[in-house]
């Protein structure tokens, strides 16, 4: 009996939930000092001069640094975080950079200090509207294999996406924008940092624990053996903790200059400037089709804000996963520009490309059917594409048919109820949207090891970023040993473990259990290898094939059976572990790899107020193999809550000043459980054994593209208002 495809309880769970889990901030070790961290109050210029008088002699003080008084820093390697080391020049580049850190006995003396710096600055006006500065300049290449972030695939004949337009019955056009976001992971960031005998260990949430490893070490200037992470629980990412960002390298260095253990917490509204977060957008798409709705052409341009190159970000590129797949069309062009600003440094956030993106491509889909008067999900079925657009690849498993069919069916939406229909005092809508998000496969190492205990540890140096993760490699253990999940002992959130798969882009659990089942072979392999070759082991002097494994036992047949326990004890060997590589092959260059869905919708909007209430949410989806049916259910349901806050109220406006408008958790509104209804989650549960003999693509970010385009096509339906810019708030459904 497998567990997998079943609801499995969080392995983790009681530690969690009875707070005996320790996180980064949760370390407390002996003669442990706290910092704290002072950031710019101005969006650009130079620092003239720092007082640090007060600071440095307040209660506790141990050390303040500042780009005067500096710890010596690096920047991390390209493309791990920003391009500069904080303290190492006084130049200003966005508000909320870091300038100081102050170390104390205390958190409170140290928060207290940190307070009392004054800094003098030589401002310049920064640069900060997206608007002014587009249309920007072509995206820089994404590398690894990555479409171009400008493109065009034209029918023969067709000289221009604006000929194929012009040619086409009917058009539509529409240009949406949204402002930034931030991904607020429950745990504000932290680092705990302790040095012995040159090596330094580093608690800290990270979504790649080695990476982090590795680029924390170049930002220190010291060999990476040096260094090791370890992230066991992390309090939520989505996309912040990639990158490692300059507490994590501050924090570090601090307690090597100062000999002694280092806590670095952020605070809440210090998390919005310096760990990343998604820039704003603005996005023109625009559809031509046949009377009867069949696609001619696809364009989609976009426009993102990011931080000047000598603050580094990642880039947003929101049409080629989106748009760039998803329909049928002769006729599609691609043009993803960035618009560099002075602002905070920019990072993936769940669904980084494809929620925006899939706002825009679904909602003009929407305006395109109401403008043909047709049914949206006929719309859709009848450009129902079999090769991606962009690539022109056939899908590794494609089953979005199904997903729309049984979505409508759960939903009711050939019942639904009519446009605009008037319910007391609420308008009620209906709408809905595809799902489309790329199913990448990264390399990923798993180590197996029996133990004479009778348990078996299954160990991989990915993270449990709150999605499950460490439950995975229980199910996918218990599974390929045939033993009881309480007799695997899962181990992650460790650099030092073999390098597994990063988690990001919804790719670990595919990237992972595929693995596991192949060290578990391995490790089978060598435990009969050791019954057959050692002397005090009653299989001794069998060939290999003689022996068979299975369900935790050895079994040669003639019921000479045994529990590996028995054996590794018979044999004084306290282990036998063997570690598997594995990662995408060439099926990679010749497939498109997505995960699908549908959304469908139902809202209430108030007469009165204009207030937008989601009422009814159905999602169905296409991810392969399911491993664990609880969590996948809540990565779905925590998706479309994603989805609610996209559309209806995240927004961080950047000021003309440079400063990010609601920059804490008092302005920055995010869904609440009065916010969200029941939402109703179904997956089709088919194996992808194109991507991975296991079958499974992975689900997390999936729902969150898509689900604010349903709702915004559900308001629509409901007050007759088509908001092109988010958040929709009651503001403007009052018009
Ligand atoms: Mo996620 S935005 O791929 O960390």
């Amino acid at each position: 009996m497998t567990s997998v495809g079943t609801d499995v309880d969080r392995v983790d769970g009681p530690e969690k939930t009875t707070g005996r889990a320790r996180y980064s901030a949760d370390r407390v070790l002996p003669d442990m000092a706290y910092a704290h961290v002072v950031l710019s109050t101005i969006g650009k210029g130079r620092i003239r001069a720092m007082n640090t008088d007060a600071a440095a002699g307040a209660p506790g003080v141990l050390r303040v640094y500042t780009p005067f008084q500096p710890l010596k820093l690096y920047p991390p390697p390209p493309g791990y975080g920003e391009t500069y080391a904080v303290l190492q020049d006084r130049d200003i580049r966005f508000r909320g950079q870091v300038i100081g850190l102050v170390v104390a006995r205390t958190f409170e003396q140290a928060r207290e200090a940190a307070a009392l710096v004054t800094t003098e600055y030589d401002a310049q006006q920064p640069s900060t509207s997206l608007a002014a500065g587009s249309p920007g300049v072509t995206a820089p290449d994404q590398g690894q294999g990555a479409p171009p972030a400008k493109f065009a695939v034209l029918a023969p004949g067709v000289t221009s996406i604006d000929q194929a337009l012009a040619a086409s019955e009917v058009t539509v056009q529409g240009t949406y924008t949204q402002g930034s976001q931030h991904h607020v992971a429950m745990e504000p960031h932290a680092t705990v940092a302790v040095w012995q005998d040159g090596h330094l260990t580093a608690y800290c949430g990270a979504q790649m624990p080695q990476v982090h490893a590795v680029s924390l070490a170049a930002q220190l200037g010291v060999e990476a053996d040096r260094v090791r992470v370890l992230s066991p629980y992390v309090g939520g990412a989505f996309g912040s903790r990639v990158a490692t960002w300059p507490d994590i390298a501050l924090a570090s260095a601090a307690a090597l200059d100062l000999d002694r253990p280092v806590k670095l917490v952020l605070a809440r509204e210090q998390v919005f400037t310096m760990v990343g977060h998604r820039p704003a957008v603005s996005q023109t798409v625009r559809l031509g089709a046949s009377a009867d709705g069949v696609l001619n052409a696809v364009s989609h341009k976009s426009d993102v804000a990011m931080p000047m190159p000598t603050v580094g970000s990642w880039v947003m590129v929101p049409a080629q996963d989106t748009s760039g797949a998803l329909y049928k069309t002769p006729n599609l062009a691609i043009d993803q520009r960035v618009v560099p600003l002075d602002m905070p440094p920019t990072w993936a956030m769940r669904g980084p490309n494809e929620a925006p993106g899939g706002f825009a491509i679904e909602t003009a889909m929407d305006e395109l059917a109401v403008s043909l008067r047709m049914d949206p999900l006929r719309l859709r079925l009848r450009n129902y594409a079999t090769t991606a657009a962009g690539t022109g690849r056939p899908w590794s498993s494609k089953h979005l048919r199904e997903c729309y069919e049984t979505g409508a069916e759960r939903f009711g939406w050939s019942s639904r109820p009519r446009s605009g229909t008037v319910d007391g005092q609420w308008l009620v809508g209906t709408g809905m949207a595809t799902a489309i998000y790329p199913a990448a496969r990264f390399p990923a190492a798993v180590r197996v090891r029996f133990r004479d205990d009778g348990t078996a540890v299954v160990a991989s140096a990915t993270a449990d970023i709150g999605t499950g993760a460490v439950t995975l490699l229980s199910i996918c253990g218990s599974d390929a040993l045939g033993i009881p999940l309480s007799r695997v002992e899962p181990r992650l959130g460790d650099s030092a473990l073999p390098p597994g798969a990063p988690a990001v882009g919804s790719a670990g659990a595919g990237s992972t259990a595929p693995v596991i089942r192949s060290a578990a072979q391995a490790a089978i392999t060598a435990l009969i290898d050791l019954a057959v070759t050692h002397p005090d082991s009653p299989f001794y002097g069998m060939t290999a094939d003689q022996v068979r494994y299975h369900d935790g036992y050895l079994d040669a047949g003639a019921g000479r059976s045994m529990g590996f326990a028995r054996l590794l004890k018979l044999t004084g060997t306290a282990g036998v572990e063997a570690t598997a590589n594995g990662g995408p092959g060439p099926e990679a260059g010749q497939y498109a790899f997505h995960s699908f869905g549908a959304h469908f919708c139902e809202v209430r909007g108030n007469r009165f107020t204009g207030e937008p209430r989601v009422s009814r949410f159905t999602t169905v989806v296409d991810i392969g193999t399911v491993v664990n049916a609880q969590a996948t259910r809540s990565q779905i349901v925590g998706s479309v809550i994603f989805g609610i806050g996209h559309a209806l109220l995240e927004v961080d406006p950047l000021e003309d000043s440079g400063r990010l408008a609601a920059g804490n958790l008092g302005d920055y509104l995010v869904p609440v459980n009065a916010d969200i209804p029941d939402i109703d989650v179904h997956w089709l549960d088919i194996p992808d054994t194109v991507y991975s003999p296991f079958g499974a693509r992975g689900v997390g970010e999936l729902a969150t593209v898509g689900s604010a385009a349903a709702i915004g096509n559900a308001i629509h339906d409901a007050t007759g208002i088509r908001v092109r810019d988010l958040p929709i708030t009651l503001d403007k459904l009052l018009g």
